[in-house]
């Protein structure tokens, strides 16, 4: 289907997306991150303009043009991205949590490069929490209406409806990991309060058209 022929379902919203992975350093050259490519949510930023939308996307490191007409901020690591999500949410109408952020971060990285031959064996990396940058907004006195994502590896309807619950959000967005990262195509099963409902397998701009239809039916 051809944009210009959307329906303009969020005319006058604005719309808040987090993409693609976080990256925590190690050191100055090397790092953890995950396998999150961030089409999912650049498919979602780019449904949501198409839709009438004012979209700003914070991404996290990947490798894709930004979509058309979309503000997009580029961050690394987890907390950066908390940080630039909760100064942006004030007058959001829609929070969608694409992102696959990293649940922790290196306590004790390193300003200078680690040598592989120290002396001292192996680095022996600590690591801490990083920000619930989900559960931050949802807990906002003037919360946004917030969309979770769960890229699970097995047992989707049970960890998808608890999570759900857990962060207290009324959509959560379920795939099965190893069918998502990097695909053009994916299975995504929508958690509320009734239940849950199944977008059978399509391209990731076709599901995330269905999913914005989906997200403006429900405001
Ligand atoms: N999320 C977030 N900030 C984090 C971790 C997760 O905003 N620090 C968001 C993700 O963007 C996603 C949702 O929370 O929308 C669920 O992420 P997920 O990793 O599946 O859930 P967790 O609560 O981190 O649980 P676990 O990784 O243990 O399954
Ligand atoms: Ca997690």
């Amino acid at each position: 289907v051809i944009a210009a022929f959307q329906p303009k379902l969020l005319a006058g919203k604005r719309v808040l997306i987090t993409a693609g992975p976080t990256f925590e350093p190690i050191d100055p050259v090397r790092g953890m991150t995950n396998l999150s490519s961030g089409k999912m949510g650049y498919a979602l930023a780019r449904a949501a303009r198409e839709a009438g939308a004012a979209v700003t996307l914070v991404s996290g490191p990947t490798a894709l043009d930004s979509p058309y007409d979309v503000q997009r901020i580029n961050v690394q690591t987890a907390q950066q991205m908390h940080d630039v999500v909760l100064s942006h949410v004030g007058g959001q109408d829609i929070f969608i949590a694409v992102a696959a952020v990293a649940d922790w971060r290196i306590a004790n990285a390193s300003a200078q490069k680690l040598k592989k031959s120290s002396g001292d064996g192996m680095p022996k990396l600590q690591f801490e929490h990083n920000p619930d940058i989900l559960a931050t907004v949802a807990a906002l006195p003037n919360r946004p209406y917030c969309v979770g994502f769960a890229a699970e590896s097995e047992n989707l309807l049970q960890h998808g409806a608890e999570k759900r619950k857990n962060k207290n959000i009324p959509l959560l967005v379920g795939n099965i990991g190893h069918q998502t990262f990097g695909q053009d195509d994916n299975v995504l099963v929508l958690f509320d309060d009734n239940g849950h409902i199944e977008l059978p397998r399509a391209g990731k701009q076709a599901l995330a058209r269905q999913l914005i239809a989906n997200i403006a039916a429900r405001l």
